[in-house]
């Protein structure tokens, strides 16, 4: 069987470890995270591993994973080059949605064979990971002996992988930050405004899960542009300009967020 060493190992890391595992594809080998006891608990959630404090501790593996914020990963790629030869060179990947294969460049100009692999997922928890991931879409880009070893690594846990062009990773990855990581920011912002009027806490969140729910439903049904309403999609210019202002006064960033989506809806609502 295979092994794989984790560098890494949060919410991300600790999913598709325990993914890997269950699946009995691939011996989960070394892990190496910030804290001790972070690596500790991994391997717990994991259910295999073996924690270790330094990266010189970490014997030779197959398949390389850094699971480590998108800030570290250079430097941890440096690191494991500077630790060759006593590290023969394999397969290494990162995880991160926005920055290429070419962030592990220090490993490839040591003969590694590099890429990345952004799971389309919010891993919120590795618990509500796990029972989400079946079916999340996987991009995939590097060099060819290592997307060759990882389509079928991440097919086997249910991945569908796509292939992306190291260019165009960090407008892909902004679409997801617009599909999914603004809305916990948009809904937070709409119930403080709502607070702020006097609407009763109850009634708020009411309003978020309904207002919500019936958006998805209703995306999901007639598509974007047929599921826009608001004064911006009925061309209210004079509504949105004092709505802007108001909501200026309230937040300037908030206002600057209102007029910049009320351009985007006006030219969808235009587009329709
Ligand atoms: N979260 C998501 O929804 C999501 C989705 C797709 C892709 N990604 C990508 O997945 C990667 C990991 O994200 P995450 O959300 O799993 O992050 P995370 O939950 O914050 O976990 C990061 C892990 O890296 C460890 N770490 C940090 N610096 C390190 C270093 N210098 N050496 C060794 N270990 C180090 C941390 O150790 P400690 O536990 O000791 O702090 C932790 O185990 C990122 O590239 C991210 O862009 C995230």
């Amino acid at each position: 069987m295979k092994s794989l060493n984790i560098i890494g190992c949060g919410r991300v890391g600790r999913t598709l470890a325990r993914l890997w595992h269950d699946q009995g594809s691939y011996h989960i080998q070394d892990v190496l995270t910030h804290s001790a006891s972070s690596a500790a608990d991994a391997i717990a959630f994991i259910g295999a591993g073996r924690a270790v404090t330094q990266l010189s501790d970490m014997c030779t593996a197959d398949v390389w994973m850094l699971a480590v914020p998108d800030r570290h990963i250079a430097q941890v790629a440096a690191d494991l080059a500077n630790i060759a030869p006593a590290q023969p060179s394999g397969i290494v990947f990162h995880c991160s949605g926005a920055l290429a294969s070419t962030e592990l460049s220090a490993l490839q100009s040591s003969d590694w064979q590099v890429a990345s692999a952004h799971c389309l997922l919010s891993f919120a928890s590795p618990e509500s990971a796990l029972a989400q991931f079946a079916g999340t879409p996987c991009a995939l880009e590097g060099d060819p002996a290592a997307l060759n070893e990882l389509e079928p690594l991440f097919a086997q846990i249910g991945a569908n992988c796509f292939p992306l062009l190291a260019e165009n990773k960090l407008l892909y990855h902004a679409g997801a930050v617009f599909a999914t990581n603004f809305l916990p920011v948009l809904q937070a912002v709409a119930n403080q405004l709502w607070t702020t009027s006097g609407v009763p806490a109850d009634v708020a969140a009411h309003l978020n899960a309904t207002l919500l729910k019936n958006a998805v439903n209703n995306i999901q049904t007639l598509g974007p542009a047929g599921a826009l309403t608001g004064p911006a999609a009925r061309g209210d210019v004079a509504l949105v300009q004092r709505q802007g202002d108001a909501v200026t006064a309230w937040n300037a960033n908030a206002g600057e967020a209102y007029r910049a989506l009320s351009q985007l809806a006006a030219k969808l609502s235009a587009s329709s």
